[in-house]
């Protein structure tokens, strides 16, 4: 559910700052992109360092002090988040809040984002029934923004009551919940991708390979996931990080791929097949390194599979969608691949263009459908493009509505 989520955490100045700690600490490893914002009371009780190994992320405390020259850092937050969470929320952020104010970093990115924002408070339990608190805690809510209400027990200062941080794995808990995939297009779907290179053994330590480093394909797994799908990565050598939320089964060579795309191909709804795959393989693999010699020294090499005809060939159900890596005549031979290997679609890439291609971070393609259309995406990076060729892959095919990313 919180995969890829973008969750900033507000921190203000309580001793509960602890338990904020855990939450982002449970928030990370759930998945979700976590920021934290803090006030200089709450560096009081938490050094900004402890939240930066949590969330692995830069700490923002300072308003003036700008990390990146190319942003505003306060507006950037703002916008960046899906969910803000003051947690904990002490009186003064809320009745700061409540009347507008924004003269710290945490009070004024919470003024700048239209994103939901919930308040944790955390106080003593005589502030929280304070009558200012009440009207301000009312006057954010008729705002529309939402409480996580303080549970009651043994709080800090001594006293018993209402005022103790809620649990994180209770917070963890209710932002999952708003996250939840109402009506997201791949619920309930299983998305096979492949990705990256294959290795080609030579002998115990050489091989035949090619550039591709797996970042479309992992980007293509991301968006999958985002949309809800039950995502398996298949992977070739490459050196990313497991995107969360994604059966990755690593392999190497051909025709391992191969047996991993057959043994997932049953039940997929769809396949998307952007590794480049070797097309062929030596012969023969020497069992020991190969000395060198004085003549020339050739390498006999045999076809592999083509795993996508052969899904083609299999294809019931299941969507089929291809890249191709072209260096000229693009469309066209884009066009032969789609019709030659029975696809539903084909991402053709002009690998040649300097604003795409192998290693790049960014892609230049052009969508084709067997149904004739034809959508050129100007250079973006991979992940948005990604996420733009599942939807309208998605969108054409007829399997929902986006609604919500
Ligand atoms: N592909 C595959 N198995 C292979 C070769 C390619 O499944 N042995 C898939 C790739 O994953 C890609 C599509 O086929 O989705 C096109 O790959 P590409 O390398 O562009 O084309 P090829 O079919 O190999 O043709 P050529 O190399 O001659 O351009």
């Amino acid at each position: 559910m919180l995969v890829n989520k973008k969750i900033l955490i507000c921190v203000t100045g309580g001793i509960a700052v602890y338990k904020s700690v855990a939450l982002v600490s449970k928030l990370a490893q759930a998945g979700a992109d976590v920021k934290v914002v803090m006030t200089k009371s709450a560096m009081e009780f938490v050094t900004p360092l402890t939240f930066q190994a949590m969330s692995r992320n830069d700490v923002f405390f300072d308003t003036f002090d700008e990390k990146d020259s190319s942003v505003i850092a306060h507006i950037d937050l703002a916008d960046w988040a899906d969910l803000v969470v003051v947690a904990p929320a002490t009186a003064n952020v809320i009745g700061k809040v409540a009347n507008g104010i924004s003269d710290d970093m945490v009070s004024t990115v919470l003024l700048a984002t239209t994103a939901e924002v919930w308040f944790a408070p955390a106080m003593n339990v005589n502030m929280y029934g304070n009558k200012a608190v009440i009207r301000n805690i009312s006057r954010l809510a008729e705002d529309g923004y939402r409480f996580i209400e303080p549970s009651e027990g043994f709080l800090a200062c001594g006293y018993v009551g209402k005022g103790r941080l809620e649990e994180p794995e209770k917070v963890v808990e209710l932002i999952s919940e708003r996250f939840e995939p109402k009506n997201l297009p791949l619920t309930g779907k299983k998305v096979v991708i492949t990705a990256g290179p294959t290795r080609e053994r030579i002998d115990p330590v050489r091989y035949v390979s090619n550039f591709s480093s797996g970042k479309m394909g992992y980007a293509m797994a991301e968006a999958a996931v985002t949309l809800g799908a039950d995502t398996t990565l298949i992977s070739g050598p490459v050196s990313l990080p497991k995107p969360a939320g994604v059966t990755v089964i690593d392999v190497e060579s051909a025709a391992e791929m191969f047996n991993a795309v057959c043994e997932n191909y049953e039940d997929a709804s769809i396949v998307i097949k952007s590794a480049a795959v070797a097309d062929y393989r030596p012969a023969e693999i020497h069992p020991q390194k190969i000395k060198k010699g004085e003549d020339l020294a050739v390498i006999e090499l045999e076809r592999t599979t083509d795993i996508l005809k052969t899904l083609g060939e299999r294809k019931e159900k299941q969507l089929l969608v291809g890249f191709a890596a072209e260096t000229e005549n693009v469309l066209k031979n884009g066009m032969t691949k789609l019709i030659g290997k029975n696809l539903d679609f084909i991402v053709v890439n002009d690998v040649t263009d300097p604003d795409g291609g192998f290693g790049s971070e960014t892609n230049v393609v052009t969508l084709l459908s067997k149904s004739g259309t034809n959508t050129p995406y100007p250079a973006m990076s991979k992940k948005e493009l990604a996420h733009l060729l599942l939807e309208n892959i998605i969108k054409e095919e007829g399997f929902g509505v986006i609604h919500d990313r």
